[in-house]
């Protein structure tokens, strides 16, 4: 199973940068293979195909999640490569859970209609380096991405 971190951060080596390297981690530690790559507003996302499981992230800047990221999703072809495609959302910001959940995780949501949101979090500064919470969050999405296989099989 091939999963891919699409990211952005305007920091190099900042929290978001060793936040996708943990997720990568604990990813791998369940035998997924994780590839990660930073997004660009405008770039051809047709590589999306090859993925079983997309993880996307950023963190927040001025209210708003960080524009290279929301810019794939509003001006590439990001979104409609990811209908019908299992995905999991996180955010790293400075604001209380609730108000991210109210202003910012819908800035990424509004653009992935018919995309399955398996898990989403977001992550206060301290959880960006905390292996137990990062744990958490990727057994969310490893629990949430078996049962689909197994409604997936089903159905077939
Ligand atoms: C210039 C700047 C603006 C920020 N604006 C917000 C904001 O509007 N809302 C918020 O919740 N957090 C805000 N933050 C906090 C960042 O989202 C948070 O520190 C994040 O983890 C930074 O990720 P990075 O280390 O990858 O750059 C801001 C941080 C910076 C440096």
């Amino acid at each position: 199973m091939k999963a891919i971190i699409l990211y952005d951060s305007r920091s190099e080596g900042g929290s978001t940068d060793r936040l996708v390297d943990a997720i990568g981690q604990k990813l791998a530690g369940k035998g997924m293979d994780v590839e990660k790559a930073r997004c660009r507003a405008q770039a051809d996302y047709s590589f999306i195909s090859e993925f079983d499981l997309v993880i996307m992230g950023a963190p927040v800047y001025y209210l708003m999640v960080s524009s290279q990221l929301l810019g794939a999703l509003i001006q590439s072809n990001l979104s409609s490569m990811l209908k019908n495609k299992n995905t999991a959302l996180f955010l790293t910001c400075g604001s209380p859970q609730p108000m991210a959940e109210l202003l910012y995780m819908p800035q990424m949501k509004m653009n992935l209609q018919g995309s399955r949101i398996l898990a989403e979090k977001v992550f206060a500064p301290a959880e960006t380096s905390d292996m137990e919470v990062i744990g958490e969050y990727v057994d969310t999405i490893y629990a949430e991405w078996l049962k689909e296989e197994e409604r997936r099989g089903k159905r077939k």
